[in-house]
């Protein structure tokens, strides 16, 4: 096994914290990483100003991957405008390094909503309406204008929809669900619907269903079990993966990984999860969407085995947390993840 040269980015609130357990993890498994820790978030920002200077990102662009806590400042704090983070820094990450993929597994939990659901939703990274397209006009007059497009290339679409045909091939139950709004929204969801047809050509033993979003809400909260892999746009992506990883257990056990799966630069790996800045420094924070989101990086890096091992040892932890019905600190979950990988390496 080699070393890899991880990025990282703790970030604001308790992104530190539960980064520095996964850090621990994985280091458990025999993953060897070198580290190089990038200060941003709103912190630096409210600081210095910075959001991600030009240097930063080339730098983070010799990195094997990307590892980030999460960003943001306090609630109702006023240093840092809201989209200042967000378009600065995790979405120009995304569009920058082509991270295309928005891979977010929400595999139930025992005591989940849905302790059997396992669904994998596909979310297309770089379009949509997170493009940025629209604008305002005569901004703070009665007669004010503001447009906000859905940007959807064809070839955004069918490299995203062919990612989650490929990976549905890989699980047992072969399905895949697109989600759009195709009665409303008729030029982007035309597209998406056509794409998925055409890529489905090419998979002739995956089934393929279609649901409108809201729809799909429905039945994530009541029947999440019929889902497999979910494809979907940016905007219903990141809705859609809240809704999914509340069922499942809670967000803050639901990883993320942001690919470009032509590995022509480093992928980011992050806790669905936000800063959550009313709990630092009360070891509230749950450690595991950053654990699990570690082992999707080191899986991504072609240490399978190690990846699947911090999952499984996330699991043991996770029923003997459930067995014994107490709440542990982010820093005894982590510990005790680490332990169980020391124990049956
Ligand atoms: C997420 C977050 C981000 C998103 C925000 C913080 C820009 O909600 O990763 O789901 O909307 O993608
Ligand atoms: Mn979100």
């Amino acid at each position: 096994m080699g070393v890899f040269n991880i990025a990282v980015i703790g970030g604001d609130g308790i992104g530190p914290d539960v980064v520095a357990e996964a850090l621990k993890v994985i280091a458990s498994a025999g993953v060897r990483c070198e580290t190089t820790d990038y200060d941003l978030g709103a912190a630096r920002y409210a600081r210095t100003g910075d959001v991600l200077p030009d240097g930063v990102l080339e730098e983070l662009r010799d990195h094997d991957a990307i590892l980030l806590g999460a960003v943001g400042p306090p609630v109702g704090a006023t240093d840092v405008p809201a989209g200042v983070l967000e378009r600065g820094l995790l979405l120009r990450l995304r569009f920058e390094l082509d991270l295309y993929v928005n891979l977010r597994p929400c595999k139930g939990v025992p005591g989940a909503i849905a302790p059997d659901a396992d669904i994998c939703i596909v979310r297309e990274n770089t379009e949509g309406p997170y493009a940025g397209e629209g604008g305002l006009l005569r901004r703070g007059t009665p007669w004010e204008v503001a447009t906000q497009g859905s940007v959807n290339t064809r070839r955004g679409v069918e490299r995203c929809v062919r990612f989650a045909f490929e990976l549905a091939r890989t699980r047992p139950r072969h399905s895949v669900t697109l989600v759009h709004k195709t009665n409303v929204l008729t030029y982007a969801g035309g597209l998406w619907g056509r794409v998925v047809d055409e890529v489905a050509a090419g998979f002739p033993g995956i089934t393929t269903a279609y649901h409108h979003v809201d729809a799909a809400c429905i039945y994530l909260a009541t029947e999440p079990e019929r889902y497999d892999v979910i494809v979907t746009d940016n905007l219903f992506g990141d809705i859609l993966s809240d809704l999914a990883g509340a069922v499942t257990g809670g967000i803050g056990l639901a990883p993320s990984a942001n690919l470009n799966p032509e590995r022509t630069g480093p992928s980011l790996f992050e806790p669905v999860h936000g800063a959550a800045h009313d709990i630092v420094g009360t070891g509230r924070a749950n450690p595991i969407a950053a654990i699990r989101s570690a082992a999707m990086m080191v899986d991504f890096l072609g240490e399978h085995e190690a990846g699947a091992r911090i999952n499984r040892a996330v699991l043991d932890v996770q029923s003997e947390m459930a067995a014994r019905g107490s709440h542990m600190t982010t820093t005894a979950i982590g510990d005790a993840v680490a332990e169980r990988l020391q124990r049956c390496r």
